[in-house]
């Protein structure tokens, strides 16, 4: 399969590194708008600078491809997106799926319209830490889960467009924690209550923190909260977990994963003196290939064998509509009905 890949800066990096590593999937050609990012990238990764471009549309006149990878920043999602797809190409494309859920929205139709595949990089849904709590969830051995919380802790000095944005920790961040709640729980979220507020310290013009009890249409409650300009004691990038449940709970903490089950309830079924068993830590389970390696052999098997990705342009519309519901709750300062 030969791709086009879109901005090659930035988080261009993780997919150029990805289709190298492919033994199915190699570059037909490039689009970079920055000469001095295309000229460092074309050195560092020996591409081949006669198929480096400076639009989308001079790329498709010049290379044939099959597919595009769409890694430019959100505000451009659509209109490359979009172009790629009317040209009849599918596209495997970073997340958010676009910078505003209007445009989001606009993306979908596009998918629906031409019948041609878009679907989302939501890469942390493929690593190990997330598999292995899925599997804990999946096996039944905690029975329902009543309600999850998440907090993600972190201090990124990024630059670039994530500090101008008016919510960049919940549109650039926690657009994967949400989109974990999703793939976690199964269920689409229902009511959202939400703040957000930037710390005096914050270097982001936009609120660097935000916190929000999301709904779910399943019954479950998730409390979320986080920061993208914490000081210390950081958690991981994939956040802590901790998953109530009918029968024990299920925790992640620094990327370990700790189960406890509830064995027998105390004297007289009162439960002032529940039995537990000990606290077991979970080994995080092996995969064959992780993150943007995942995403592209997927990619590469709906392309060329028809099967479905899990996270298609239409299905992240719903991951898109929590992230600007939370938005939206945190802007009104009033609950959010969706759906
Ligand atoms: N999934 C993840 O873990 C993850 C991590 C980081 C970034 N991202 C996402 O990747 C996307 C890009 O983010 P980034 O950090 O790489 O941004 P960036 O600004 O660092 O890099 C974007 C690159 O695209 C180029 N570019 C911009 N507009 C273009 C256009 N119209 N055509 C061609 N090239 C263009 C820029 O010159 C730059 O080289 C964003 O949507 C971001 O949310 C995802």
């Amino acid at each position: 399969m030969r791709v086009i890949q879109v901005g090659i800066g930035g988080m261009g990096n993780a997919w150029l590194s990805a289709v190298q590593r492919s033994p199915q999937v190699e570059f037909a050609g490039f689009v970079e708008i920055d000469a001095d990012i295309a000229r460092a990238q074309a050195q560092a990764y020996s591409l081949d600078k006669s198929r480096i471009f400076d639009s989308l549309p001079t790329a498709l006149q010049q290379v044939r491809a099959d597919a595009v990878i769409n890694v430019t920043p959100p505000q451009f999602h659509r209109e490359v997106t979009v172009m790629a797809l009317e040209a009849g190409l599918p596209v495997l494309q970073e997340k958010p799926l676009a910078g505003t859920l209007d445009e989001a929205r606009a993306i979908a139709a596009a998918a629906d319209d031409t019948g041609v595949l878009c679907s989302v990089a939501q890469n942390y849904r493929y690593r190990p830490l997330t598999q292995t709590l899925k599997r804990v969830l999946e096996s039944g051995e905690l029975g329902a889960v009543g309600a999850v919380s998440a907090e993600f802790y972190k201090g990124p000095h990024f630059g670039g467009f994530r500090e101008e944005m008016a919510h960049p920790l919940i549109v650039d961040m926690s657009i994967h924690h949400f989109d974990m709640m999703r793939f976690f729980l199964e269920a689409d979220a229902q009511t959202i209550q939400a703040r957000s507020w930037n710390p005096p310290w914050s270097w982001f013009a936009g609120d660097a923190s935000a916190s929000a009890q999301i709904g779910f249409a399943n019954g479950v409650q998730a409390a979320y909260t986080g920061s993208w300009c914490s000081q210390a004691l950081e958690t991981s990038w994939n956040a802590n977990w901790r998953f109530e449940c009918e029968r024990g709970v299920l925790l992640a903490r620094d990327d370990r994963v700790t189960v406890q089950r509830l064995l027998r309830v105390g004297a007289e079924g009162r439960g002032l003196v529940n039995e537990h068993a000990e606290p077991k830590e979970i080994a995080l389970i092996e995969m064959e290939r992780e993150g943007q390696d995942y995403l592209l052999q997927e990619f590469y098997e709906a392309v060329t064998q028809g099967k479905e990705t899990a996270t298609s342009a239409q299905d992240n519309i719903h991951t898109m509509e929590l992230v600007f519901g939370v938005v939206r709750a945190c802007d009104s300062g009033r609950p959010v009905s969706l759906g």
